[in-house]
């Protein structure tokens, strides 16, 4: 199948310093990812806050310098085009914004923020110009006379349907999602996705669809890629999540989800993780290995790679290999103890 999008051991650090004399350091926030993005399968990428979801999606739209690896769009590779050779690739590659607020300009209309878009990159005479912008309004929902309104005089709803509309207004390939509910009550989330879902089969867009929101990935993904601290740990087919998610964090992440009580859901993540602090420093072996209750010897050693355990279903963990896949069957039960 075609991919859209390719990443191979894609990596990105950023620059920090601990304390103002301290050593300047750096945390890789993305760690040797590889991950496909098919044609009309679209993927969701879910993991803890802080994991680098957001630093890989802006990477893929070519938004972060990348400090290694590889960026493939289709067949070709774009991971040190200059900004201007990028050009026609980002306009296929089009991102909504995890903070709607931030993403526009205060000191511009919605109006002039969309078109500052469509002038980038397919500059049109006036009447044109506008008419494309109000029809990217009607596609989500919203009524031309919010168009002339600044971003902190919509509501949170209406900003990000603005926010969609200026990402779709180019009729992207490809659009990564950075969390689009995350703002939004209930009722409003229901609607934004549904529209995404809707302009996804009329538009013939592939998402990659960022969230913590576990209940939305199957309304619009194909797939599921699970990141932990940098990493993929698992990549899976959404059909068949429950019967087929293997790599202990998953589980963790999944069966926190099924506890409808937050307290008691904080209560049995931090028991099931045996209440360890993330990992920082694991370039050598699997990253979550201080929290997992099946850690051994080699986890420490030497990082699991991500293997192919059946079509389409990969997991990176030293107990799960296509041989003995029935080792990662619930392997933590819902009340945090080992089967
Ligand atoms: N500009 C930056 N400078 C330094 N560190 C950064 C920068 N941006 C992100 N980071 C760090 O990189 C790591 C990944 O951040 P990122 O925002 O990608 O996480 P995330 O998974 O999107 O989190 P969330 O779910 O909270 O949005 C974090 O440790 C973060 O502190
Ligand atoms: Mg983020």
């Amino acid at each position: 199948m075609e991919a859209l999008i390719k990443t191979e051991e894609l990596t990105k650090a950023y620059p920090v310093r601990n304390g103002f004399w301290g050593k300047p350091d750096a945390v890789t926030a993305v760690n040797k990812i590889s991950l496909a993005l098919q044609k009309g399968r679209s993927l969701g990428l879910i993991g803890e806050s802080g994991c680098g979801k957001s630093t890989f999606g802006r990477a893929v739209c070519g938004l972060e310098k990348i400090d290694g690896g590889t960026l493939w769009f289709g067949d070709k590779d774009v991971t040190n085009l200059s900004r201007d050779a990028f050009r026609p690739y980002r306009r296929n590659i089009q991102m909504v914004f995890q903070n709607s607020l931030a993403a526009f300009d205060p000191k511009y209309t919605i109006r002039q923020s969309i078109e500052e878009v469509l002038n980038n990159f397919e500059p049109l005479c006036e009447a044109e110009r506008s008419a494309r912008v109000e029809r990217s309004f009607e596609q989500v929902g919203l009524e031309h006379r919010l168009l002339n309104r600044r971003p902190n005089e919509l509501s949170s709803g209406e900003r990000q349907r603005a926010n969609i509309a200026r990402a779709l207004i180019l009729n992207p390939q490809v659009v990564v999602c950075d969390e689009p509910l995350a703002s939004l009550d209930y009722s409003r989330r229901k609607s934004i996705l549904k529209l995404l879902q809707d302009i996804g089969r009329e538009h013939d867009v592939t998402y990659l669809f960022i969230t913590h929101d576990l209940s939305t990935i199957r309304y619009i993904c194909s797939q599921i890629a699970v990141m932990y601290l940098g990493e993929i740990v698992e990549v899976m087919n959404v059909e068949n999540v429950e019967g087929e998610m293997l790599h202990p964090y998953t589980q963790l992440l999944f069966q926190a989800v099924l506890i409808a009580d937050p307290e008691k859901r904080g209560t049995v993540c931090r028991e099931a993780l045996d209440g360890a602090e993330p990992l920082f420093e694991h370039l050598a072996g699997c990253a979550f290995r201080n929290r997992c209750r099946f850690r051994s010897e080699i986890c420490s050693a030497c990082k699991p790679a991500l293997q192919e355990i059946t079509p389409g279903h990969f997991v990176a963990c030293h107990r799960i290999s296509p041989s003995n896949r029935a080792a990662g069957n619930r392997l933590i039960n819902i009340s945090g103890g080992k089967k």
